[in-house]
This record gives C-alpha cells, structure tokens and sequence, in this order.
C-alpha cells in the first residue's frame, strides 16, 4: 500500500505528519511513501529530505493511507479515495460538524486525538506528546513576554529574585511546564485536584499545593472529575493568595468532555503584580482564565499579559512533527501485524476501535467507552492544611535526641565489644556518616548511577579470589575463578550502566 503525507490545510499550521526520520520507519512496514510538494516546509523539512529518506514526491491525497495532522480541508477530503483509511486530529469529541461530513463520505476514518490514554497506547498517544511540547513552549512564551530572569542571580549591580511560577493543573502539560520553568531556575509551585501527582511535581523540583477537601480523592481514570463547591472555594482561596505573589502562572486544568474549569477570576488577575504574565492552556477549550482571548495575546489594565494562544505545540513544528511522526508510526505497526504494507483494521481492539469515527463509509461515532487501566496506586491520606504539603524536617531537638542515642550506643558497643572489634566498628560508624553525607548531596535524579557505581566494591571479591587461586585445593581454585568471573561481570557491568545513564545528562 502507498502511504501518503498531506500538506497541511489550515492556515498557519507548520507541522507535517511525517519526518524524514519518520518515513524510513513506515517503509520499514512495508509501505511505499508519497509526500506533497512542500509537505514540510515550514517545520523544516525539505522535499529533497523526504526523497533521501526514500518517499516520492507527489499527490498524497490519492494514497491508500493518508497522513495529516488537522483534519484535511474540503478539497483534499473531496480527493481521498473510497477505500482509503485517512488518519488524522479530525477532534470529533468537539466537531459535530466534522464528524457528520466525514459519515457521508464512503472511506475510514482514524482521528488520533482519541487514542485513550491506556498504558498499552501511550507510544500512540498524540495529545500527551503535543501537551508535552506545548507545556514547554508556554514557560518559553511567558519568558518571552516576562521582563526579567527565571532565575534567581547575585551580581555586581544587585540581587535578582527568582521569578515564581504557578501552574494550575499538573497533567502532561502541566508537568512539562513545572520541569521547564524550574530548569529555568524559577520558584515552580503547582496544584491539581489528583493527590496523586504531588510526587511528580516535587520530583521535577517543583512545590505541591494541596487544597485540604474531602472532595480530594485519587482518580481511578487519571483524569480529574468535576469538582464540588467546597473544593471550588477553597481553590479560589488558594488563587487569590498565589496569583498575588505569582510572577507567571500556567494554566492547564481540563476534565475530560467539558468545558476548561475557570480558576483564574478577572479579580486574581486584577491583583496580579504589572509585568505578570498568565498563560492560559486551555484556551481553545473555553479558559481557565477570565479575560482571555482565544488565540491571541492581551494585556490588562493593570499591565498582566494574558497569552491565550492554542498553537503552542506547532509553535515548535520540528520537534511537534518528530514526535507526532512517531506516534503515527506506532500506530501503523499496531495496524500491520505481518510488517506486508498492508493494513489491517482490527475492530476488536479498543485503541482502533476508540480511533475510528467512520468505518468504510458508515459512522463508528462515538466509540464504546475505554476502561481506563492506568488506575494509580492508592495514595496516603490527604493532608489536613492548604499548607504545601510538604514533609517537614525533623526539628533540631529530635536530631539533637537521635544523635545522642547512637552516640550512647557506640559507647555501649565499644564497652562491651572485644577489642579486636573496635577498630571495625569505627570504620563502620564512620563509613555511615560518610556515606550519609556523600549520598545525601547527591541529586536523587543521580541515586541509580550512583547504585550502579557502588558494584565496583564487588572488586573486594576480586582480590580476595586472586589471593586464593592456585594456593589450595583445585575445588578453592575453580570457586575463586567463578568468583573473578562473576564479581568482575558485576564491576564491569555496573560501571557500563553508569556509563549508559550518565550519557543521559550529557548535553552534548
Ligand atoms: P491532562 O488531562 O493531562 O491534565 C489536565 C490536568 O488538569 C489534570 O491533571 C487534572 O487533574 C487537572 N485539573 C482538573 N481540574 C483542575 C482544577 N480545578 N485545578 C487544577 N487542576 C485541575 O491534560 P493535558 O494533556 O496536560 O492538557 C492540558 C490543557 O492544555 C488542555 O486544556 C489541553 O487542551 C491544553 N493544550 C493546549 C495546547 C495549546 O497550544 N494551547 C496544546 C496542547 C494542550
């Protein structure tokens, strides 16, 4: 079958729904690949990139299987050919309109915006790899607009405070703009009606801001349900007070198959400090602030810019397109189960089955819903204060009380222990208070290198086996040879893994 790239419609979209990089993979199926003239263009991609990864340059539209991004326009569904399987963002949870056009017309019909979010089809899930990009793009905006740095400096000319970021909402979007604006150096708190992502939040730097509800409950789905007036109330509280302190907030809040929770009132923002900035997600989907425009950048009386813009993601085309690319591609070799470049629509599995709007002409919209799987383990009991629920350090009494504690019962053990052990047990204690320290300032991104590493102690049995061999019995040599063989596997194998992961954070 011939897969084909459609240049994209829509005004102002740069994306494409196939790289280069991308295409080698889909001829790897099986696939002959046909690009439009220009396809990529404006993410970067030249046609003669396309033709050197092995596609042809022509009329896409008349492919067996099309590519697109947006929904094709008029024109370009008018060409698509009967049997043909069009694969694309048609939104038909919000396009009626989309979905009744597209059951008049005699082809299937795939729109990629409906993958559900199951773990078996997160390497297909187009809206988390846009919302990801999207997150970073909207700290990249608000730093644009932002007069001042993320980060926190001293200089010669005086001393700069961090700028502090509030992001309403920590999904996909959120969590990505949490990492970006703390790599930035800004102080990033964030809240979520989902207990369950504080850790995420704090493992990418960031602060949790728990809102002390009963209406507060691990979510079975992954998704936030609509939440009851308690928790609205003390939310806005909680808003109030940080939109004032705030310098950027992000909004991303989104429940499912309704309109944006508003979080952010004219009269947060009217008390947000001038040169603040609000980047409002979820625009497109109605707002999370009051004030914004969708798609457009506004600046308030008291001088806060609100971005409301719904292209973040396209916003980086190159990058949007890889990974957008990629996820097509995961999606095709789910649909060609013999990698024959043909594919196979199998009605029977919920991710195809979530995808399709229309089936050989006839409407498949909307499809059975999806038992969620991704249901998180439970969480512990939410906290009682709308303080950031942080776990506090022990105070300096308790250190104080447990310092003395071990340090009466290393006398103990040296008062009574043989002094043969003494010196033993001062390389013990002292290998504990090293240990504590050395550990304790590494970054816990860093902990699992660091485990790894620590295999090179297996080098002891090295030493030992080396003393050992050819010294006794045959029996002592064959075991001191098995254990060089193994102990130096777990030396050599342990400094690779450090190797393999600390490659991760090399920029280069
Ligand atoms: P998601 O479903 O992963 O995350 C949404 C989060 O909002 C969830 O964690 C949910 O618990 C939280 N939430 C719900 N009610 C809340 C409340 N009252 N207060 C605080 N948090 C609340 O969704 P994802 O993929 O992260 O997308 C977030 C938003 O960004 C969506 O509205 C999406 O349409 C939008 N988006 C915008 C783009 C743009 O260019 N502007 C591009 C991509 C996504």
């Amino acid at each position: 079958m011939i897969v084909g790239v459609l240049k994209e419609a829509r005004d102002g979209e740069k994306r494409v729904a196939a790289t280069p990089a991308t295409i080698e993979q889909v001829r790897k199926l099986g696939y002959e690949v046909v690009v439009d003239p220009g396809a990529g263009a404006a993410a970067g991609f030249t046609d003669s990139a396309y033709e050197a990864a092995g596609a042809r340059i022509g009329d896409a539209v008349a492919a067996d299987v099309v590519l697109g991004v947006n929904a094709p326009g008029p024109g370009q569904l008018d060409g698509v050919r009967p049997e043909a399987t069009v694969i694309a963002l048609f939104a038909p949870a919000f396009d009626p309109a989309m979905v009744e056009d597209l059951g008049r017309r005699p082809f299937t019909a795939l729109s990629v915006d409906a993958v559900p979010r199951i773990s078996r089809a997160q390497s297909m899930d187009v809206l988390s790899s846009m919302a990801n990009i999207a997150g970073y793009r909207a700290v990249v905006e608000a730093a644009h607009e932002f007069g001042r740095f993320f980060t926190g400096q001293v200089t010669a000319a005086g001393k700069v405070p961090p700028a502090r970021v509030l992001v309403a909402g920590a999904g996909v979007a959120g969590l990505a703009a949490i990492g970006t604006a703390g790599s930035l150096g800004a102080v990033v708190r964030a809240t979520d009606p989902r207990p369950e992502v504080a850790d995420q939040v704090r493992s990418l730097g960031g602060e949790y801001l728990s809102i002390a509800s009963a209406e507060v409950e691990v979510s079975k789905t992954g998704y936030a349900k609509e939440m009851g007036d308690d928790y609205k109330a003390r939310e806005a509280e909680l808003y109030a007070a940080q939109c004032r302190e705030a310098d950027i907030v992000i909004t991303t809040a989104l429940i499912p198959g309704r309109p944006a929770p508003v979080l952010i009132t004219a009269e947060m923002v009217a008390g947000m400090k001038p040169g603040s900035v609000v980047v409002d997600m979820a625009a497109a989907n109605g707002g999370n602030v009051v004030g914004t425009v969708k798609g457009a950048r506004t600046v308030t009386e008291n001088g806060v810019t609100i971005l409301g813009y719904t292209d973040l993601a396209g916003r980086l085309p190159a990058q949007a397109s890889q990974l957008y690319g990629t996820n097509l591609v995961n999606l095709l070799k789910l649909m060609t189960p013999d990698k024959d470049g043909r594919l196979v629509l199998d009605w029977d599995d919920p991710v195809q089955r979530s995808i399709t709007v229309v089936r050989d002409g006839a409407s498949a919209w909307p499809p059975p819903p999806v038992q969620v799987s991704a249901a998180p383990a439970p969480a512990p009991p939410v906290p009682a204060a709308t303080e950031p629920a942080v776990r506090k350090p022990p105070t300096a009494g308790r250190r104080f009380g447990a310092v003395a504690l071990a340090a009466l019962l290393l006398f103990l053990a040296a008062g009574f222990a043989p002094a043969a052990l003494l010196p033993h047990l001062t390389v013990f204690v002292l290998a504990i208070v090293i240990g504590y320290y050395v550990i304790g300032h590494v970054h816990h991104a860093l902990h699992t290198p660091l485990m790894s590493v620590t295999n090179a102690i297996s080098g002891i049995i090295v030493v030992g086996a080396l003393l050992q061999i050819g010294h006794g019995s045959t029996v002592v040599t064959v075991l001191s040879a098995v254990a060089i063989l193994l102990a130096s596997i777990n030396v050599f194998g342990g400094f690779a893994v450090t190797r393999r992961m600390l490659a991760m954070f090399n920029r280069s």
